[in-house]
């Protein structure tokens, strides 16, 4: 069967990009492959973080995760930092990428460009991805286009791995979301939708009331025509409102353009869809939210799964690289 592995950072709160672009789509992969979830703690510590927030926004992710129908009796879904098997292997994984390999990943550019402080473990960060997805003999790993270059790494790693030292990881693929799962921010509608700004008027969070959907929607930015139908190119925030339109209502967004002659009919249904359809996983949230032990319980039976096969595979590869066993 064929195994999928993700994973996301505790860090920001979550929105709608990340639910349509991504966790709806994990909830469905794991009824098709064996699947395992998880929430990166260790990549978040690449830059500063305030300890009382990680814990809690690690705890919280990990609710969403279930909320949004990450079923933990079909998947694994666990955290990073409960499965010391990531840190180990990491190091392998440094010890196995180039310096220059490193250098080159754009993510790190991009970061490190912007930042006074540029920590070792972000120059190191994909090193680690390489090893969370290749402890779990990954085939798939489902990523947005930005961390393609981080799976094509994890690629390289485990091919020359093996053949340094013998057959040892199975050889992940990133898989991509289909056109249209791409959610744009509803102020700036050529830009992606994301978490890095708080309480952004172009952002709409998973957590976010009725009432402030609703008027982050009726306002999002469209355009002087009146037509509505999907051209990304012309018309960037009406294809945003078509292709939001119809990841809530499971179409795709053709589809949702039919039948609309003007913007605000399409706002306004785009904004009861979106309620629909956070709705029941809010309501889910809210439940685990009163019960942090019931998620506690979750995860650690999850990192327990989790840890058994991250040891088989490291102790493969420690055995390969030649360390010496221990009594
Ligand atoms: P990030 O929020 O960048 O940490 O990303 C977490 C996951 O959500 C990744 O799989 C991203 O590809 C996905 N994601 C983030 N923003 C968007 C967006 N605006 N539209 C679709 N997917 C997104
Ligand atoms: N780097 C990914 C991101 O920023 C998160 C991540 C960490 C990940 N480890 C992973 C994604 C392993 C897929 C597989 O989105």
């Amino acid at each position: 069967m064929t195994r999928v592995f993700s994973g996301i950072k505790p860090t920001g709160k979550v929105h709608l990009g990340n639910v349509f672009g991504a966790l709806v789509r994990w909830t469905e992969e794991q009824h098709r492959a064996e699947s395992i979830y998880c929430v990166v703690d260790l990549h978040a510590l690449t830059v500063p973080q305030d300890p009382t927030e990680l814990r809690q926004s690690t705890l919280r992710l990990a609710q969403i995760l279930l909320a949004v129908g990450i079923d933990p009796t079909v998947s694994t879904l666990f955290v990073q930092g409960h499965v010391p098997e990531h840190s180990e292997g990491a190091w392998l994984m440094e010890c196995t990428a180039a310096f220059g390999e490193l250098r080159r990943m754009t993510q790190f550019k991009d970061k490190s460009d912007k930042s006074d402080f540029v920590s070792g473990g972000l120059f190191t960060y994909p090193a680690l991805m390489a090893a969370d997805i290749l402890l779990y003999d990954t085939d798939e790993v489902p990523v947005g286009d930005d961390q393609r270059q981080h799976v094509e790494l994890a690629r390289d790693l485990a091919e020359r791995f093996n053949s340094r030292y013998g057959q040892t990881f199975t050889v992940p693929r990133a898989t991509f979301p289909v056109a249209g799962a791409r959610v744009m921010d509803l102020q700036n509608p050529t830009a992606k939708m994301s978490k890095s700004e708080d309480d952004a008027p172009g952002t709409i969070l998973f957590l976010d009331e009725p009432r402030t959907i609703e008027k982050k929607i009726k306002r999002a930015v469209t355009d002087t025509e009146s037509e509505v139908r999907f051209d990304v190119a012309t018309k960037p925030g009406v294809s945003n409102l078509l292709s939001i339109l119809g990841a809530a209502t499971g179409r795709t967004p053709e589809q949702a353009a039919d039948g609309y002659t003007q913007y605000g009919p399409l706002k306004a249904d785009t904004a009861a869809a979106v309620i629909e359809c956070l709705a029941p996983m809010q309501a889910r949230y809210a439940e685990l939210a009163a019960d942090p032990g019931e998620t506690a319980r979750i995860l650690a039976e999850g990192a327990a799964k989790a840890r058994a096969q991250a040891a088989t595979t490291l102790a493969r590869a420690r055995d390969h690289i030649g360390l010496l066993p221990a009594l």
